[in-house]
C-alpha cells in the first residue's frame, strides 16, 4: 500500500473491515490527522470522519470522496501531462486571436481621433446593440451592476421600495437593488429553468413592491408573459436582468425587448464581452432611456447643468469600439455555444446527472451550461485532475450570503435555490472551444460516473 497517495481502492479495501481496530489504525496512518482534518472541515462535522462513518452519518462513498479529495489537496498539483487535452472554462486569448486585426483597427480609430469620453463609438454601439435586442434605445454604462441600478433609478425606484428578484442569481442582481436604495425581496426559482418561479411571485408582493427583476440565468430566459401579466395587474415595473442573456429569445423575441427596461453586462467572459468592464440599459421607453443617460453622466442634461444627483457611470469609448467589433460575431458565437450544448446533451444523455433543458418557449444563449450532479465536488475535482476547468454558479444563494443577513432570511426558505447551490456544476462552454474539447469533457464525466455507478448507487438529482 502506498503511504502518501491512497487510491480509492486502497481506502475501500481498508474500510471494508472497519470494525477491526487494526483497519482503523491503518486508516489513520494512511490518511494522517492532517488529511482527516481537511476532510472533516469539508464535511462540516465536529467528530473525526472515522467516527462519523461508524455512526452512519457519512456513507462509505462520501468518505472515500472526502479522503481522496483531502489527500489530493495536500499534494502539489501535477504538471499537465504532455499531449493531454486541456479544457479551459473559456478561452479569451483564443477569442482575441481570432479577431485581433479588427480589434486593433477599432482601437486605433479611437486613439487617432482622441475621442475618449462618450465618443461616436458609444453612440453607434448603443444604436447597434439596441437594434440587436429588438428595442429602441440603448444607454452604455460602466458595468452590468450599474445598468441594473440606473434602470431602477430611472423609474424612480429607491428608498422604501421593494424589488422582487430570484434567490439564485449572481449577487450583483441584489446589490444593484440595494444600491438604488430599495430592498431586495427574494423568490425561489423554478427547478426546470433555474429562473424565478412565477407561481411564487405574487406571494412576495407587498404594498411596497415597485418592481420585478427577473434574471435570465445561464442565458435561459425567465417565463416573461406571466411576469408581465402580474406586473400589469399590480402596476409594477419589470427590469430584466439580461446580464447573462445576450441574444437569447423568449417566444421568438429577444431578451432585452420584453420588460420596461433591461440591463446587460459586458464583463469579458460574457457572450458579448468587453476588454474590461461595461454594461448597457436597453429600453423601448424614451423617457427611461433619457433618465439613464442623465444618471450615468453626473445627472446633467447639458454640460454643467445638473438636474438630478448623478455619478460617473459612462461606458468607455474604447470598450464601445471593441464591443462593436464583437457584436458582429455574436450570432455565430452564440450558434457555436448552442452546438456545444447540443453535443453535451447528446453525449451525457442517460448519465445520472440532470442536464439543462430549454423550455418550449425559450431559446437559450447558453452563457453557462450548468448540470446538476449529486456528487458535484468530487466530479469537479476529477475533471480538474484531467485539466478540465469548471465553475459553480452559485455556491451560496443570495438569501444565505453574509452581506444580506439583515434581510432576515434563513436556511430552508428557498429549497430549490439551496439544492442547486450544492449540485450545480458549470461545464466549459465558449465559442472558442472545439467540439473535440467538449466531447472530451463529456467523455470524462461519463467515465467518472461509470466508475461511481460500479460502486455505491448515486442518486439522480431531482428536477
Ligand atoms: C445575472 C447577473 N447580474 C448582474 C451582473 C453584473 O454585471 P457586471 O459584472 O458587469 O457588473 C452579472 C455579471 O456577472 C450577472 O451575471
Amino acid at each position: 500500500m502506498r503511504a502518501l497517495d491512497p487510491t480509492i481502492r486502497d481506502i475501500k479495501e481498508l474500510l471494508e473491515d472497519l470494525d477491526s481496530a487494526e483497519s482503523i489504525r491503518r486508516y489513520r496512518s494512511l490518511v494522517g490527522d492532517n488529511g482527516g482534518g481537511q476532510a472533516l472541515r469539508r464535511g462540516g462535522e465536529e467528530a473525526h470522519l472515522n467516527e462519523l462513518l461508524l455512526m452512519g452519518i457519512v456513507s462509505l462513498s462520501q468518505m472515500v470522496d472526502l479522503l481522496v479529495e483531502a489527500r489530493r489537496e495536500a499534494l502539489p498539483t501535477p504538471p499537465p501531462a504532455a499531449g493531454r487535452l486541456e479544457v479551459p472554462f473559456v478561452d479569451l486569448v483564443a477569442q482575441h486571436a481570432s479577431i485581433a486585426a479588427e480589434i486593433d483597427e477599432a482601437i486605433s480609430r479611437v486613439m487617432r481621433d482622441a475621442d475618449f469620453i462618450l465618443g461616436r463609438e458609444v453612440d453607434l454601439f448603443e444604436r447597434e446593440f439596441a437594434a440587436f435586442c429588438q428595442t429602441d434605445y440603448g444607454v452604455g454604462v460602466d458595468s452590468g451592476t450599474s445598468a441594473l441600478e440606473l434602470a431602477l433609478r430611472a423609474f424612480g425606484i429607491g428608498r422604501g421600495d421593494e424589488v422582487i428578484t430570484a434567490a439564485n442569481s449572481f449577487i450583483a442582481t441584489a446589490f444593484a437593488i440595494s444600491s438604488a436604495g430599495a430592498r431586495p425581496v427574494l423568490v425561489d426559482v423554478d427547478p426546470r429553468t433555474s429562473t424565478i418561479d412565477v407561481e411564487r411571485l405574487e406571494g412576495a408582493i407587498s404594498p411596497r413592491t415597485r418592481a420585478i427583476m427577473p434574471v435570465h440565468l445561464y442565458g435561459h430566459p425567465a417565463d416573461m408573459d406571466p411576469i408581465l401579466e402580474i406586473a400589469r395587474r399590480r402596476g409594477l415595473v419589470v427590469i430584466e436582468d439580461a446580464c447573462q442573456a445576450h441574444g437569447a429569445r423568449y417566444k421568438g423575441r429577444r431578451t432585452g425587448s420584453l420588460g420596461h427596461a433591461a440591463a446587460f453586462s459586458f464583463y469579458p467572459s460574457k457572450n458579448l464581452g468587453a476588454c474590461g468592464d461595461g454594461g448597457m440599459v436597453v429600453s423601448g421607453d424614451p423617457e427611461a432611456a433619457e433618465a439613464v443617460r442623465r444618471l450615468r453622466n453626473y445627472g446633467q442634461r447639458r454640460k454643467y447643468h445638473h438636474d438630478t444627483l448623478g455619478f460617473n457611470h459612462r461606458l468607455d469609448t474604447l470598450q464601445a469600439a471593441i464591443l462593436r467589433v464583437k457584436l458582429r460575431h455574436l450570432e455565430v458565437w452564440n450558434a457555436a455555444r448552442c452546438q456545444q450544448a447540443a453535443l453535451y446533451g447528446e453525449r451525457l444523455a442517460g448519465c445520472p446527472v440532470a442536464l439543462p433543458q430549454e423550455a418550449d418557449w425559450a431559446q437559450s444563449a447558453y452563457h453557462l451550461y450548468a448540470i446538476r450532479a449529486a456528487d458535484r465536488d468530487t466530479l469537479a475535482a476529477r475533471l480538474r485532475d484531467r485539466g478540465i476547468a469548471t465553475g459553480i454558479h452559485y455556491p451560496v444563494p443570495i438569501h444565505l450570503q453574509q452581506a444580506y443577513r439583515d434581510l432576515g432570511y434563513r436556511q430552508g426558505d428557498f429549497p430549490v435555490s439551496e439544492g442547486l447551490a450544492g449540485q450545480i456544476l458549470s461545464l466549459p462552454l465558449a465559442a472558442e472551444l472545439t467540439l473535440e474539447q467538449i466531447g472530451h469533457v463529456a467523455e470524462s464525466i461519463g467515465e467518472f460516473l461509470a466508475l461511481r455507478n460500479a460502486t455505491p448507487p448515486v442518486a439522480r438529482p431531482a428536477l
